[in-house]
């Protein structure tokens, strides 16, 4: 994820350095991404780009942003996705005659086919970003004669994944050109002055006038001028205009009260972004890695353990390899195993947790080879890993682990697919169908957020008095039950313990008497006459009981449980994703029913860097 920014202005409306106007717009993005920034102006009748690795305020300070003149320009604060943070990797990115500057949010999947093109017609890429091929492709079809809006929307055409793009050239230097697909962006809209904007708060100095663009949606802005088109016909754009009364304060969250609420809402962009970012070449590389091993670990610590356990169940079920996942700090249980002919998995979002860092440490020492999952390009675990695949959720700012979580999950699930394709455990038609659900679960995880948040609204006011919670699943519910627990634990400060439901007879059930809640999570048919016992048997002790189930037994489920969640019929191998869903919003309705801030929790950390 990053941050883009545009504006554009008349000459006797902006009364300070354009560049300051963009920095501070970028100020206000900056939790969309932190590793690089740029911004590209035109001073006069040339394109000047400043950009380099760091954060905005350092940059901004020795590139001098603030003595940058003009009335028009753009600018990017970038979470690196294609290519570490670097100064070549920074935005904005330049065309070969340097009249031509680009910032991008998003993804673009068939980049490699068009830089491949590119080159081959002489164009010398300095980058090894994704968006650099649209300032390119721009060039190339302004070499064939095209007015530049023309050009700009032959080239967005041939973009294949996500996208929010602005474009300044000296060519028509008035003007922003504009696109979206998938990854936000809106149009702020000022008397004599406009911006486009990867969000609403960098534009709410300015203006609080806006138009949320829509998805396909591409044009221009002038500074007394906004032209919108979709699928070649103009858009009548001005019964579009909100007028925004939020806060600053408010608005950095997106209008959302906390970042975890914002960033749960955000899973189903961070999995598509995650979805159609991943390099089938490099999971082929990755599987060949395992394919090889005698042994395969998977090693995390909190929440990126629990996406280790169901990888260790897909894996196991669908892959059929042998599988030990282990606690990072725990690492030496597994230690004296480990040799040359085995692989280390480690995943952490962060890439920095000390814990997983020393597993991996020691596992090389011992000959492993290290394939790293994580969210931040470039940190230390995943440079010191053989093979390191990124999710692309974008910068988590609330300290509990959401959107890493399920993008971290959808990378484990490709890798085990694609693995039992490869061992035969899959056939191509089987591969392809749960291929083909899993690019569904995004779509549905924006189903469950909506209609089952209010349930959990009205869930969190039972819970928020009670002291004690149990999770109880079997088979993939385990983790997800462990990962519901944690939740609650860390951000409501309920005691809250997760067993596999099997379990529960011994020992657990003890506390169990009037009231208590106990949660189950159902994923699997093969277990459901099972859990149905198990409910029985805490009804039988007048516990509260909730779970979740596929739609088919929800009827069934319906009449023994107090409350239920609907979740969809989906291969259950597929449902991890949906499933903590529901459990993520109703730790965090009832953190702050009783009152607390979600986004920092008591005496944790986002990122724990001391053992
Ligand atoms: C801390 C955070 C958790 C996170 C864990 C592992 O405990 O509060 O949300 O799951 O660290 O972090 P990592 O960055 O390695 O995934």
């Amino acid at each position: 994820m990053c941050g883009i920014v545009g504006i554009v202005a008349l000459s006797d409306i902006i009364r300070e350095p354009i560049g300051r106007i963009i920095r501070r717009c970028l100020e206000r993005l900056e939790y969309r991404g932190y590793d690089s920034a740029g911004i590209a102006v035109i001073e006069g009748s040339k394109l000047v780009v400043k950009k380099g690795k760091g954060k905005i305020q350092e940059l901004a300070k020795k590139l001098e942003f603030d003595h940058t003149h003009g009335i028009v320009g753009i600018g990017h604060t970038r979470w690196a996705t294609h290519g570490k943070p670097s100064d070549e990797n920074a935005h904005p990115h330049v065309d070969c005659t340097g009249t031509i500057a680009v910032v991008h949010n998003g993804i673009i999947s068939n980049y490699l086919e068009l830089r491949h093109e590119l080159e081959s017609k002489g164009h010398v890429f300095k980058s090894e970003t994704d968006t650099e091929v649209i300032a390119h492709l721009v060039e190339e079809y302004l070499r064939q004669g095209l007015p530049v809006f023309e050009a700009f929307k032959r080239a967005v055409a041939r973009l294949e994944g996500t996208y929010a793009i602005a474009m300044i050239t000296t060519l028509e230097p008035g003007k922003i050109f504009f696109a979206r697909l998938t990854s936000p962006l809106v149009i702020g809209v000022g008397d004599g002055l406009k911006l486009v904007a990867s969000d609403i708060p960098a534009v709410l100095e300015y203006t609080n006038r806006v138009i949320v663009l829509r998805d396909g949606e591409i044009g221009y802005v002038t500074p007394t001028e906004i032209y919108i088109e979709h699928n070649g016909k103009p858009v009548d754009w001005k019964q579009r205009v909100r007028v925004i009364t939020w806060s600053l304060d408010m608005a950095s969250k997106g209008g959302y009260p906390h970042f975890m609420l914002k960033e749960i809402h955000e899973q189903p962009l961070a999995l598509v972004n995650t979805l159609s970012g991943i390099e089938i070449s490099q999971i082929k590389e990755v599987c060949k890695l395992i394919e090889s091993a005698d042994r395969i670990f998977i090693t995390g610590a909190g929440t990126s353990y629990h996406a280790g356990l169901v990888a260790e169940y897909l894996l196991v079920e669908l892959a059929g390899v042998d599988v030990h996942t282990f606690i990072a700090s725990e690492y030496r249980k597994f230690l004296n195993l480990a040799d040359d002919g085995d692989v280390l998995i480690a995943i952490s979002q962060s890439g920095e947790t000390i814990d997983t860092l020393m597993a991996v440490r020691a596992f090389k020492t011992r000959g492993c080879r290290i394939i790293a999952i994580s969210n931040v390009v470039d940190s230390t675990i995943p440079r010191e890993s053989d093979i390191a695949v990124y999710t692309r959720a974008g910068p988590e700012i609330g300290v509990a682990a959401t959107k890493t979580f399920t993008t971290q999950i959808a990378v484990l699930t490709v890798i085990s697919l694609v693995l039992a394709r490869e061992r035969g455990m899959l056939r191509p038609d089987e591969y392809n169908f749960l291929m083909s659900q899993l690019q569904e679960v995004p779509k549905l995880v924006e189903t469950i957020i909506r209609m089952h948040e209010p349930k959990c609204q009205v869930l969190a006011k039972y819970l928020k008095d009670k002291t004690n919670v149990y999770y109880l699943g079997r088979g993939l519910g385990v983790p997800i039950a462990m990962e519901g627990a944690l939740k609650l634990k860390e951000i409501a400060y309920i005691h809250a313990e997760a067993y596999p439901a099997g379990e529960s007879k011994h020992g657990p059930i003890a506390l169990v008497e009037t009231g208590y809640p106990v949660v189950f999570t159902v994923l699997d048919d093969y277990y459901v006459d099972a859990i149905v016992g198990n409910v029985m048997e805490m009804k039988a002790r007048d516990a509260f009981t909730i779970a979740l189930v596929p739609r088919k037994y929800v009827t069934k489920f319906g009449k023994l449980c107090d409350f239920v969640f609907e979740m969809p019929n989906i291969d259950y191998r597929l449902s991890p994703i949906p499933y903590i869903v529901p459990l993520q919003l109703l730790a965090y309705h009832t953190s702050v029913l009783r009152g607390l801030d979600p986004d920092k929790p008591r005496n944790l950390a986002k990122t724990v860097t001391v053992e």
